[in-house]
């Protein structure tokens, strides 16, 4: 087995995520802007994996559970429902020297941890940020950006379970953009100000709602490990009846080791029957469920698993990069990995490339794949490791001869030799979608 080493510090992830166009801050000509990031090719490629095998897991594969994609400006009401006007709040205090602005809650001491200056007693800060629907701006028309995906599911519940006749227990799930002025955001993107959500809201009568909860918490789990997360690195804490959100019953949240501390990837709420009940208060529609079996009328009781995209990729990221004597290599998981497989020509000769260039084009219609001619064929593989492309398919002279070309794997190093006609079955079968 090769020697290795896993990553030590951040700095070493968010050098490689620069250096290859993974992750880079926004608006970098114009000197960036605080905690705002870019997905470059290989980092749109590898979001929208992550995303595909959310779906697929929690939607697609499943027969109770359905997506939406709902608005990210919504009726200012619904944050006046959902207890985010009142409650999404984080204790601020400014430093009355050198006017630096801390959440009381993180703070170790009662002075200033920059100057050891007074600090002012904490005021209550709104992470909603506003903005104005229509051109005049005026307090009737203050809208928010949504802070969570999870209110635009509660508020179409009744249309989508009405249309699609759904009968508890079902979710509906949906990935989308969601918006909090953080106070303190940082360690790369793991806490930013505008960022991704996978939710899931499954709606189950109460009696059942603590099964329900258990297996969404085992499920959830589960999926991180068919990714390939190192068990070691990854646990499920659960919250204290004082870190409970307002709106939960019981939580755990699901944490990886990172080189800053373990920290929350996903939250899997209990969430009682709160949030319909409040929506049912403060629009006036009945959102009850009739069972015509039962001839039950309830208010369904929420589960529901909260994970955000890009903490999600921050922990593949983290937890595939490995350092061995020769090389760098991301051995993340092969339906994850940006690109599929590299098609290189030994030399830059042009039948080599005329070839090489015509299996590219044929596995481009199934695979996501890329093409490098440019220096040894060993550097070359080392740039494709470095990103995590599980297959290198070398083309050389006897491709020429016998059609058959190397295909090299970038975990074991192994190479074989195989037929060109054989390259799109064997890889799909390698790739094969088996989370
Ligand atoms: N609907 C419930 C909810 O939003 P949350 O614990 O506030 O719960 C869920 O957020 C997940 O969203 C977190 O576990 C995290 O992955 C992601 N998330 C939350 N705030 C974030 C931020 N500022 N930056 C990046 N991801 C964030």
């Amino acid at each position: 087995m090769e020697e290795f080493r896993g990553l030590e510090s951040m700095d070493e992830l968010v050098s490689l995520c620069k250096r290859r166009g993974i992750v880079f801050p926004s608006s970098e000509i114009y000197g960036g802007i605080n905690s705002c990031w870019d997905f470059g090719p290989l980092g749109a490629e590898l979001k929208r994996n992550i995303k595909e095998a959310w779906w697929q897991a929690t939607i697609r594969g499943r027969g109770d559970c359905v997506g939406a994609d709902t608005s990210i400006i919504m009726h200012p009401e619904v944050w006046r429902a959902s207890g985010h006007l009142e409650n999404f709040t984080d204790p601020l205090v400014d430093c009355k020297v050198c006017k630096q602005r801390f959440r009381a809650d993180h703070l170790q001491s009662d002075r200033c941890p920059t100057c050891g200056g007074e600090l002012t007693a904490p005021r209550q800060f709104n992470l909603m940020f506003k903005t104005f629907l229509g051109p005049v701006e005026e307090t009737a028309a203050i809208v928010y950006l949504r802070p969570e995906t999870a209110q635009g599911i509660f508020a179409a519940y009744k249309t989508i379970m009405t249309t699609g006749r759904l009968k508890p227990p079902f979710g509906i799930g949906q990935i989308g953009k969601s918006f909090r002025n953080e106070v303190s955001p940082g360690n790369f993107i793991f806490r930013s100000r505008e960022f991704e959500q996978m939710e899931l809201e499954y709606f189950v009568h109460p009696e059942f709602a603590g099964k329900a909860f258990e297996e969404w918490v085992e499920i959830r789990y589960r999926w991180y490990l068919n990714l390939g997360v190192n068990p070691s690195k990854i646990r499920i804490r659960e919250h204290r009846q004082d870190e409970l959100a307002h709106y939960a019953k019981a939580c755990v949240d699901i944490e990886y080791l990172f080189p800053f501390g373990w920290q929350e990837i996903e939250g899997i709420a209990h969430r009682g029957d709160y949030d319909l009940r409040q929506h049912q208060k403060f629009s006036g529609e009945n959102l009850t469920y009739f069972d015509e079996t039962t001839k039950e009328r309830y208010l369904p009781v929420v589960i529901e698993s909260s994970a955000g995209v890009d903490r999600t990729l921050l922990t593949f990221l983290a937890d595939s990069y490995r350092v061995e004597s020769e090389r760098t290599v991301l051995q993340i998981h092969p339906t994850l990995a940006p690109v599929k497989a590299a098609v290189f020509p030994l030399a830059k000769k042009p039948e080599l490339v005329e070839r090489a260039r015509a299996i590219e084009d044929e596995l481009r219609r199934a695979f996501s794949v890329s093409y490098d001619e440019a220096g040894s064929i060993g550097r070359r593989y080392r740039r494709q490791d470095e990103v995590g492309t599980p297959f290198g398919i070398t083309v050389d002279f006897q491709t020429i001869e016998d059609g058959t070309v190397t295909l090299r794997e970038r975990d074991s190093m192994t190479q074989e030799r195989v037929h060109v006609a054989r390259l799109n079955e064997l890889l799909a079968a390698k790739l094969k979608h088996n989370v």
